[in-house]
């Protein structure tokens, strides 16, 4: 399946939201340290979590220590301004997608860091009418991971619970 990879997410209902997400779809959280919060936190449990989802959920002290350990088949930067639509590339199993922080995005050094780390990085966007800034983190999220998974005909992976 896909692996998401949150650059250092601060709103804890936020990763709440994409932690159940993940344990409905079989992707694997990364968070990149710093975190905004702790994974404890009741704010991110409030979106109803228990053991087996928080079990998906990894952390690492930072965006190349993350992508060495993960791997990615690809690497998609899902992030505003990027010339292709993400509902226009071809996603693949073990393919990862790097997501920005609710208040700073990727946008400078963060975006720089990945495109150094993984050359053949692509960028991708969610379209939005002109004049708006960006969708909230989760909802950029569940987008790009639906999509990713159509893709795929919404295949289960061996061992996923069936
Ligand atoms: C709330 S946004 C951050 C926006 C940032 N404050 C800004 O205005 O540039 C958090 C993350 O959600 C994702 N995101 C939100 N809207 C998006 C869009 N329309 N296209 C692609 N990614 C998006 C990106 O990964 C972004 O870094």
């Amino acid at each position: 399946m896909f692996h998401i990879i949150l650059h250092e997410p601060e709103i804890p209902p936020n990763t709440g939201n994409i932690i159940r997400l993940c344990a409905n779809t079989g992707c694997t959280l990364h968070l990149v340290e710093p975190l905004g919060f702790q994974l404890s936190d009741s704010a991110v449990r409030r979106a109803g979590l228990d053991y087996h989802q928080m079990a998906r959920v990894r952390t690492h002290r930072d965006l190349a220590t993350c992508l060495e350990a993960v791997s990615p088949t690809r690497l998609w930067i899902v992030e505003t301004g990027a010339g292709h639509r993400y509902s226009d590339v071809l996603f693949g199993p073990g393919d990862a997608l790097l997501f920005g922080s609710e208040t700073r995005g990727l946008a400078g050094a963060p975006l720089a860091a990945a495109m150094a780390l993984r050359s053949d990085a692509q960028c991708v966007s969610i379209p939005m009418l002109p004049g708006n800034r960006s969708l909230n983190l989760s909802n950029a999220v569940a987008l790009v991971v639906y999509e990713a998974w159509r893709q795929l005909d919404f295949a289960v992976p061996p061992g996923e619970g069936l």
